[in-house]
């Protein structure tokens, strides 16, 4: 029998973002900074997401609304040892329902074009590719926009 392990996934409040920039430099090679981190927080404190699990932060995402009705995601982590354990799409699916809840028509993101795992992931939970977007990334690195939609 496989034990399912137990995850809350709630509002991230102050405490826990050295734990989400710890997160966040195991997972990206240009990191968001604590402060980026912290504004985001403060400005969009319903669009910032933890999932917790063995007593600790195990993995974040950010979602936001922009131009009133397009939820825009704009990360999400997971620390390495706790993935493929549907905690990624846990949170998802939590923060997707926040936007919708607050008026987002459709949600799109970015992922690295070489980011083939990510991409994978976005695909399971409904998400399709849209345009690609050169130099997106500081090291030049095109992006590769994907949307989801939840109306047609
Ligand atoms: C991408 C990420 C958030 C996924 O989180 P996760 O909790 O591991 O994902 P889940 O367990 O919910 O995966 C759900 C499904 O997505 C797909 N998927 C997830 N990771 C995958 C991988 N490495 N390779 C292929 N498919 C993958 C699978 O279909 C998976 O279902 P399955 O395990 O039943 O096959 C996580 O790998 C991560 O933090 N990556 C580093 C940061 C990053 O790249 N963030 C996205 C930036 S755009």
């Amino acid at each position: 029998m496989v034990a399912q392990r137990l995850v809350r996934i709630r509002d991230v409040t102050q405490k826990d973002m050295q734990a989400i920039l710890s997160i966040e430099y195991k997972c990206f090679k240009d990191p968001y900074p604590l402060a980026l981190l912290n504004r985001l927080r403060a400005m969009h404190p319903d669009g910032f997401l933890a999932a917790e699990a063995d007593g600790k932060v195990v993995g974040y995402v950010i979602g936001i609304i922009r131009w009133g009705a397009t939820g825009h995601i704009l990360a999400i982590g997971i620390d390495p040892p706790y993935k493929r354990q549907q905690i990624g799409s846990a949170l998802m699916k939590h923060i997707i329902d926040r936007l919708r809840e607050n008026g987002a028509k459709l949600v799109r993101l970015e992922a690295r074009k070489s980011n083939l795992e990510a991409q994978r992931f976005y695909l399971k939970l409904g998400f399709r590719r849209r345009e690609e977007i050169p130099y997106y990334y500081e090291d030049g690195e095109t992006a590769v926009a994907m949307e989801r939609s939840f109306e047609g």
